[in-house]
């Protein structure tokens, strides 16, 4: 188990599309949700994509904890999902603040889609499909983007909502996903 360094935009690796797991009793994927999980956590991201730390596979995970400092954010529970795939349940859109872990420091307005159903497996194979909305389907969204070479500045409408988190909401410990 160890913290990876996360890759940061402007690395090409970033820009791959991910392949899908198949094995899911290789010893080395058990090896990279251990890595992953300690990473997310040692950094509070709200979730990491494998392709962060430089594994080109469909794997993300994401958790949200309860924190009295942003009471509006719903806490979302522990999650990996493997070979995932997104499906919105309606056309409706809202934008909101994003951060990365590969995009440091930095805070942008984000369309996502309100509502919809991801489906793919857990660490051990099995099934999963949830039907979520808001913030839970914010930040699946982010990290399944991470798996098709898109960071959330490329999802932006208006670059004027792009900024440094420090002077956008000066005094506030904000969370990276
Ligand atoms: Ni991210």
């Amino acid at each position: 188990m160890a913290v990876r360094p996360v890759l940061k935009m402007g690395d090409p690796r970033l820009l791959e599309t991910a392949r899908p797991v198949e094995d899911f009793a290789a010893p080395g994927l058990r090896a990279l949700l251990d890595d992953m999980c300690d990473t997310m956590r040692a950094l509070n991201g709200a979730g990491l994509a494998a392709p962060q730390i430089g594994i080109g596979l469909q794997v993300v995970m994401f958790e949200v904890t309860r924190n009295p400092r942003y009471p509006q954010a719903e806490p979302v529970p522990f999650t990996v999902l493997v070979n995932p795939v997104l499906t919105p349940l309606s056309d409706e859109t809202e934008e909101d603040w994003e951060g990365c872990l590969s995009v440091p420091g930095m805070r942008g307005r984000v369309p996502r889609f309100v509502h919809l159903c991801y489906q793919g497996l857990d660490a051990d194979g099995n099934p999963l499909d949830r039907s979520v909305s808001g913030f839970h389907a914010r930040v699946v969204q982010h990290e399944v983007d991470h798996l098709h070479g898109l960071l959330y500045p490329m999802r932006m409408k208006d670059l004027r909502q792009f900024g440094f988190a420090d002077t956008l909401f000066p005094g506030q410990a904000l969370q990276d996903d």
